[in-house]
C-alpha cells in the first residue's frame, strides 16, 4: 500500500473525479471544495488487504480504479465471497456509521486505487449533508442484510 502525494494542481482533476462519484454527485460546489483537502489517495496491490474483519474501522474507501471483493468469515475456516466492488462504489462505511467492528474484510482483486477519507472528516461530513447521511446509512441497512442472510 502506498499513499499517493495530490499537489495543488491535482485538486481541481480530484473534484472532477469526486463528482462522478454517486456518493458525492450531490454535494455542492463549497461542500465538495471543503471536502478536499480531507481526501487522501491510495494505491494498493494486488490480493492486498484493505480492511480485515474485526478491526475497529477508521476510514471509508471509495474506489477510483480497481475491483475489490468482500469476504466474511463466520466460522474459523470457512469463509464466503459477499461481493465484487467497483469504481465508484464505496465501503467501510458499516463500522464508521455504527461503531462496531469491520463486519468483513476486503480484498483487491487487481491493483486498486481509492480516495480515503479518515473518520472524522467523514463524520464531519454527514453533519454537513443529512441527505448523503440518510443514503449511506440505507446502503450500510441493506449490506447487513444481505450478510445475513447469506451474501
Ligand atoms: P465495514 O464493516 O466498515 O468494513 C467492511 C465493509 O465491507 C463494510 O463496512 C461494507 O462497506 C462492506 N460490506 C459488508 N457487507 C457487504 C455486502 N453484503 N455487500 C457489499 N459490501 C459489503
Amino acid at each position: 500500500m502506498e499513499r499517493l502525494p495530490l499537489t495543488e494542481a491535482d485538486y481541481a482533476k480530484l473534484a472532477q473525479l469526486l463528482r462522478r462519484v454517486d456518493l458525492f454527485s450531490a454535494l455542492t460546489v463549497g461542500q465538495l471544495e471543503s471536502i478536499l483537502p480531507s481526501v487522501l489517495f491510495y494505491e494498493y496491490r494486488a490480493r492486498e488487504r484493505v480492511v480485515s474483519q474485526g478491526e475497529p474501522g477508521d476510514a471509508l474507501y471509495l474506489i477510483h480504479a480497481g475491483t475489490a471483493e468482500v469476504r466474511s468469515r463466520r466460522w474459523l475456516l470457512f469463509s464466503r465471497r459477499l461481493a465484487e466492488l467497483g469504481p465508484g462504489d464505496f465501503f467501510g462505511e458499516m463500522a464508521l456509521l455504527s461503531q462496531e467492528r469491520r463486519s468483513a474484510t476486503v480484498v483487491c482483486r487487481e491493483p486498486c486505487r481509492f480516495f480515503v477519507l479518515l473518520a472524522s472528516d467523514f463524520r464531519f461530513i454527514l453533519e454537513k449533508d443529512p441527505a448523503l447521511a440518510g443514503q449511506m446509512r440505507r446502503t450500510a441497512d441493506r449490506r447487513r442484510f444481505l450478510s445475513a442472510r447469506g451474501g
